[in-house]
């Protein structure tokens, strides 16, 4: 994928650089604390890259997914969030686009740094409208792209403003297409993956693809279940898609085919309510009582996962094992972080709740990589064309 880099555009001394990021990130409501600021630090690099070249940074994000402007979707506290971890000013314009932006975009000094507001704030963005990219492209001399988790987008900021100036990949970008293009594409093997999450029906190519190219996998969280009623269990009060059953089975079969081994429970944590502080038990899949419900997988099966890693060379993981935002459900999440963590595979994580999971274990630092994207990483790993990335092709 021959995209172009920071160094494809030259000097950059005393030059305006607009750079979209994705800083949608969680934050607290009534504290207006980021609780979770991966995608900032993520960051980092290119912002201070650019300023080292001479060059002033303009930066725009999308945050939440606002119908017009709505306060709460402000970006402001992001840019005193991002002023802490740079320990230089960044001053804040609560527009994206009109006279006052152009004049405090025009002000800049090299090495400063101008956050504009909420880009979906501004109809004309998830439209794509060309009006609205050339207003954008105009506020600079060039235009970097770190937002991969937006990439999946074909919105203004994303894919328009590329059209009107020199655009090139920031460093969080090109980092996150070789990890997910180049390690997933050209695997060390065993290659592995352990896809969990709630729903066979989201992930219906991912799959296809795995299990047409990987060497094993492992399938975890509520889409277990389905697998597990394809081979005719029943699974008592738990959530399973009968329609997704079928593919289930059309999956186990390929599998067969193919000879690589379709890891499923041996045993899971039921409990009578989808609830916190529901009481629980582990049992085994064929003894799960009809107003029982899986809500995790559990200790047998995290041992059976741990052996059938025990040679992998290179592992992906998407969506945890269980319900693990609640503590009583996270053990086997919590476990196989741990376990990646200290495996020497390569170790590429992507894709929405599993980087959460990965964060809460606190062993991200382990890991090979851990993607900022959610939709993004399983649209690129899917094969599908990003319009983010196609627009900084050469
Ligand atoms: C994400 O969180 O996956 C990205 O920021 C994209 O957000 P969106 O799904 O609202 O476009």
């Amino acid at each position: 994928m021959a995209y172009r880099v920071l160094e494809d555009l030259g000097s950059l001394q005393g030059k305006r650089v607009l750079v979209r990021v994705d800083f949608n990130v969680p934050m607290d409501p009534e504290s207006k604390k980021i609780t979770d600021d991966t995608r900032i630090r993520g960051a980092l690099p290119t912002i201070e890259w650019l300023r080292d070249q001479g060059a002033a940074v303009i930066l725009m994000s999308h945050l939440g997914r606002p119908k017009s402007r709505e306060e709460k979707f402000s970006l402001a506290p992001v840019a005193r969030h991002l002023e802490q971890l740079l320990g230089v000013p960044v001053a804040f314009v609560p527009d994206l686009v009109g006279p006052e932006v152009q004049d405090r975009a025009r002000a800049l000094k090299p090495g400063q740094i101008l956050m504009l507001e909420n880009v979906r704030f501004h109809p004309g963005e998830t439209k794509n409208d060309p009006e609205l990219a050339r207003n954008l492209a105009e506020l600079a001399d060039a235009y970097v792209d770190d937002a991969f988790g937006s990439a999946h987008r074909a919105h203004a900021s994303v894919a328009g403003v590329p059209a009107f100036i020199p655009s090139a990949a920031g460093r969080l970008m090109a980092r996150e297409l070789t990890m997910l293009g180049e390690v997933l594409s050209h695997p060390e093997r065993p290659y592995w993956a352990i896809i969990g999450g709630s729903k066979v029906s989201d992930k219906v190519a991912l799959l296809d693809r795995l299990v047409a190219e990987a060497d094993g996998l492992i399938i975890g969280g509520g889409m277990a279940n389905t697998f597990l009623k394809a081979q005719g269990f029943d699974l008592g009060a738990s959530k399973v898609e009968d329609e997704a059953v079928v593919k289930a089975k059309q999956l186990l079969e390929q599998a067969g085919k193919r000879a690589i081994t379709i890891g499923l429970p041996v045993d899971v944590v039921v409990a009578k309510a989808f609830k916190a502080d529901a009481a629980h038990r582990v049992t085994r899949p064929d003894a799960i009582l009809p107003d029982e419900m899986a809500l995790d997988v559990g200790p047998k099966t995290v041992e059976a996962i741990r052996g059938w890693l025990a040679s992998a060379k290179t592992v992906f993981w998407n969506g945890p094992m269980g319900v693990f935002e609640w503590e009583a459900f996270a053990a086997s999440t919590m476990a196989v972080a741990d376990l990646l963590a200290k495996s020497h595979a390569q170790v590429v994580v992507g894709g929405g709740d599993s980087v959460a999971a990965v964060s809460k274990a606190g062993v991200a630092q382990h890991l090979t990589h851990v993607s900022t994207g959610g939709g993004a990483a399983l649209e690129f790993l899917e094969g599908k064309e990003l319009p983010g990335v196609q627009a900084l092709t050469k």
